[in-house]
């Protein structure tokens, strides 16, 4: 019998060129941008590794549906595609469009938060935290112990910890809490998906509490793999059928479909509460658009009607898995210390253990940021104390949990060897840890400093 080969399940039809850049131009473009990969060109980039989000390469069929776009206004027909595609996944009946997922995520956060409520979170994204943040409300982040051990092997690694859920739930009185909310996969840590067992249990325990339990379902279908192949009586399930039974264990989900939609923008709010969704739409109609377009064209709304049902597809769903592993694997192989296992959509690099003689002070994920990009034009991005870092009254860093850098891999965009380029540079860079230096920063905004803050290297 053949040893099963994971191949990329797709043809190229259009390319698009990447421009290689040579090193002495690298060092210019990133002192141009104040040591700030935010702040480059994206011509200036070789492989871009910043976000898995809005990234993916449409497929030939969506192309093809984007010339379909109709965009009436009102009940276009794309509106009822896509809306007829998130009913049949989801199981939620009242379905309101939107231009990205942060707006399904204001929409519903800005309704049922507010000062004295509490929301509880497998680990929130940082805009799902912003807006119930904004909200007056508090988010808090319980996962399960393992997350915190950079390399315990669990095959749910981003599953939310139930026993301090039913704690929280004591401590604050059921009906303060806004919502439990289940990241799937859990973008802190790489995607580590969630396991059904998991989404049952939370279920059950909102359900005892009349408790609301949302899904922010951006990275469903990969959550689903992960369910088929770790967890016991899911094997004969499809992909599809396997999201379709979390969807249904909650009471509304929200979904960035810039990921597991296969688009480059786009999202939407699913419930079941009718009188929630009629104040919800009232806002939509007010701030991204009226009730069948939301902040979206027609053709996007096609586009994600595809995607939704390409992403599902086994080969798809096996080489996207596959190659994040692949790349995971090998860079432990070379000493790398990385998130382990892998996740579904990314790879987290431990930059503290990698450069440990770089204090937390000189941002050492920073500093491996700005080598991957000099050495190889590889953009990443710093999750460490640039962005979650605090200074104090005195002015002295209080660091984040850990120094990370995340390399996210955009959906059907690189090929194999533009992963292997990733995996020698770091193959180099492993050689010359001790020659790195660490950076300071000489500029920051007051709030979300990452984005816009300058830095100059530490000589
Ligand atoms: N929820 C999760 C788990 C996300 O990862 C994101 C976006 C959002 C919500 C918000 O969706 O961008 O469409 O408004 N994550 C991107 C990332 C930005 O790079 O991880 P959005």
């Amino acid at each position: 019998m053949h040893q099963k080969i994971t191949i990329e399940p797709f043809r190229i039809k259009v390319v698009e060129q990447i421009r290689l850049s040579s090193d002495d131009e690298r060092r210019d473009f990133l002192e141009k941008a104040h040591y700030n990969l935010f702040l480059l060109h994206s011509d200036e980039v070789i492989i871009d590794l910043l976000t898995d989000s809005g990234t993916s390469a449409m497929s030939a069929e969506q192309w093809g549906g984007i010339m379909r776009g109709d965009e009436s206004y009102a009940g276009a027909r794309s509106w009822l595609r896509m809306e007829s595609e998130i009913k049949d996944l989801t199981g939620c009946a009242f379905i309101l469009p939107t231009h990205q997922g942060r707006a399904a995520e204001h929409l519903l956060y800005n309704r049922i938060g507010g000062q004295g409520k509490v929301f509880i979170s497998n680990t929130h994204f940082d805009t799902t935290r912003a807006n119930i943040e904004f909200s007056g409300a508090t988010a808090i982040d319980i996962p399960i112990e393992a997350a915190h051990h950079r390399d315990e092997y669990d095959p749910f690694k981003g599953n939310l910890d139930t026993k301090k859920l039913e704690a929280l739930i004591k401590q604050h009185g059921p009906e303060n809490v806004g919502a439990v909310i289940l990241t799937v996969t859990n973008n802190t840590g790489g995607g580590q998906p969630v396991s059904m067992g998991n989404a049952r249990a939370i279920s059950d325990i909102c359900k005892a509490h009349g408790i609301r339990f949302i899904l922010d379902a951006c990275r469903i279908a990969e959550n689903a793999y992960f369910i088929k192949h770790r967890e016991k009586g899911y094997q004969a399930k499809s992909y599809r059928e396997i999201a379709q039974e979390m969807f249904r264990l909650a009471d509304g989900c929200i979904m960035s479909a810039k990921k597991d939609g296969l688009v480059n923008m786009g999202g939407f709010l699913a419930l079941n509460d009718l009188d929630l969704a009629v104040q919800c739409r009232t806002v939509l109609i007010i701030t991204e658009g009226y009730a069948t377009y939301g902040g979206l064209s027609g053709r996007d709304m096609e586009a994600i009607a595809i995607g939704l049902k390409e992403v599902f597809d086994p080969d798809y769903l096996e080489y996207r898995i596959k190659s994040t592993a692949y790349l995971g694997q090998h860079l432990r192989d070379i000493g790398v210390p990385i998130i382990w296992p892998p996740g579904g959509h990314a790879i987290y690099i431990d930059a503290k253990a990698f450069y440990p003689h770089i204090p937390v002070e000189e941002f050492p994920g920073q500093a491996l940021a700005c080598e991957l990009y000099l050495k190889a034009g590889i953009r990443c991005c710093e999750i460490g104390s640039v962005m979650f870092g605090k200074n104090d009254e005195n002015g002295k860093l209080i660091p984040a949990a850990m120094e990370l850098v995340r390399l996210a891999i955009p959906r059907r965009v690189y090929t194999q060897s533009h992963i292997d380029y990733v995996v020698e540079t770091f193959r180099e860079l492993e050689q010359e840890r001790d020659r790195v230096h660490g950076y300071r920063i000489t500029y920051e905004p007051p709030f979300l400093r990452h984005f816009t803050a300058r830095f100059e290297p530490v000589s």
